[in-house]
């Protein structure tokens, strides 16, 4: 008997923590899978897909560039990947590829799951404009926030992605600098500020942190991230990275694929440092 072979594709990709992810996955739910790195030329990923599933690929998660590829690759795709206009998981369905996006539905199972956090009623701030916000907005407005608030350094992005959502919620785009003297329940840093580029001072103000306020950082790093740190001198009285958020959407996907879904809770341990 083959085993089913499943895969993370991306540029680059020597990094990711999936295979650890799935791998624990498999062995919690007595599924009998590999799971491995695959690394696609930044012009290959077409090509480099179509060998996969002729050597027996049966899915794959999707990480940079390919996101938007993956989309257009897939024949068929679900409601959610339509929203976020990119895929990070693919199915192999015999004859054509299922696009998925599991990204939002990780997020929001670790704010409310994992962090016990309430979306219904709350003021959301969502730093960025990029391709990680339109794919965390729609899931974020199904759970109901008073408002979410976009704030981009490119104002003119966050305008634009705003008129995009606003028929599914209450969501708006204002300039960071204008944001000086209101207050957030959430703020979530959906930029591509990763370890290395501080977070703008000079361009987010002060103050924005509501009394027991939670700081989410999409980026998820084994060390305190500088939107982390930032938040936390901000007074925020809660920080998460997103270790949460990529264990979660790796559950989604899982779930896709095999029609079980793992419980989380063995896959913490093996990416949190133990003094964190
Ligand atoms: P992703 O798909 O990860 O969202 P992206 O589409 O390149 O990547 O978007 C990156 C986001 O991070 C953008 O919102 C970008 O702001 P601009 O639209 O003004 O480019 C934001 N970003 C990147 N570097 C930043 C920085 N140094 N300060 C503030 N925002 C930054």
């Amino acid at each position: 008997m083959t085993i089913d072979r499943y895969a993370v594709i991306g540029n680059p990709v020597a990094h990711s923590k999936s295979p650890i992810i799935h791998a624990a996955f498999a062995k919690a739910t007595g599924q009998e899978l590999s799971y491995e790195r695959l690394l696609a030329p930044r012009d290959g990923f077409a090509s480099t897909v179509e060998r996969f599933v002729a050597e027996g690929g049966k899915g794959l998660n999707v990480t940079i560039p390919f996101k938007l590829e993956a989309f257009a690759l897939a024949r068929k795709r679900s409601g959610r990947a339509e929203s976020a206009g990119a895929c990070n998981t693919l199915a192999w369905r015999g004859d054509h590829w299922y696009g998925d996006n599991t990204d939002g539905a990780g997020l929001l199972r670790d704010l409310t799951h994992n962090l016990g956090e309430t979306i219904g009623g709350r003021n959301v701030l969502v730093f960025g404009a990029g391709g990680a916000v339109h794919g965390i907005l729609q899931p974020l407005l199904a759970h109901g926030p008073r408002r979410i608030v976009l704030a981009n350094r490119t104002h003119a992005r966050a305008v634009e992605l705003a008129a995009h959502f606003t028929a599914e919620g209450p969501v708006v785009a204002i300039e960071p600098r204008s944001l000086a003297g209101e207050r957030f329940d959430i703020v979530i840093n959906a930029t591509s500020i990763g370890l290395d580029t501080p977070v703008p001072r000079d361009l987010w103000p002060n103050g924005l942190f509501a009394p027991g306020a939670l700081a989410y950082d999409l980026v998820y790093a084994n060390q305190t991230t500088p939107f982390v740190r930032w938040a936390k001198e901000q007074g925020a009285a809660r920080t998460a990275d997103g270790l949460g958020m990529l264990i979660e959407q790796a559950a989604e996907s899982f779930f896709l694929w095999r029609g079980v879904r793992p419980d989380t809770a063995c896959a913490f341990p093996l990416l949190r440092p133990k003094d964190s």
